[in-house]
């Protein structure tokens, strides 16, 4: 897809990703951080509802995940709310499994080969 764009930047606790689909028009983003050498974490990740059910969440997560891989993560990790049963079902049908709770929220891991 020619119209990705990352944006990548160094921060004291390591390093950040922004990633941006834009066909004229922004149709989602997510931003990934390295949190540390073991783990790797996906959030605000969204796409316009008239983008919606094409795959590119799907690819936004691929790209997570490819980062991860990259920087040797042994996993991914995102917080999701325990009250968007759509969006747990998501992560789960991609791999994702619920590691913890914190609050109204679910954090959710997976395993990077
Ligand atoms: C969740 C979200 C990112 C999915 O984006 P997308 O580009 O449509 O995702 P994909 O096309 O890759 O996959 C569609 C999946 O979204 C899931 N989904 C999540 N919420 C949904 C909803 N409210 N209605 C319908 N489907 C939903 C579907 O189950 C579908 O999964 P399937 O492939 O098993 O059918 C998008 O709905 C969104 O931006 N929602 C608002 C922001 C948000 O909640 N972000 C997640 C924070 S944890």
């Amino acid at each position: 897809m020619d119209s990705v764009k990352f944006h990548h930047n160094t921060w004291n606790w390591g390093e950040s990703w922004k990633v941006v689909i834009n066909e004229g028009d922004c149709l989602g983003e997510v931003s990934i951080q390295s949190e540390s050498p073991e783990e790797c974490f996906v959030s605000g990740i969204s796409t316009i509802p008239e983008a919606r059910r094409k795959g590119l969440a799907s690819f936004f997560l691929k790209i997570a995940e490819g980062i991860a891989a990259e920087h040797h993560c042994k996993y991914m990790a995102l917080y999701v709310e325990k009250e968007q049963k759509e969006n747990i079902a998501f992560y789960k049908k991609r791999g994702y499994v619920r590691h913890a709770e914190d609050g109204p929220w679910y954090e959710m891991r997976k395993t990077i080969e």
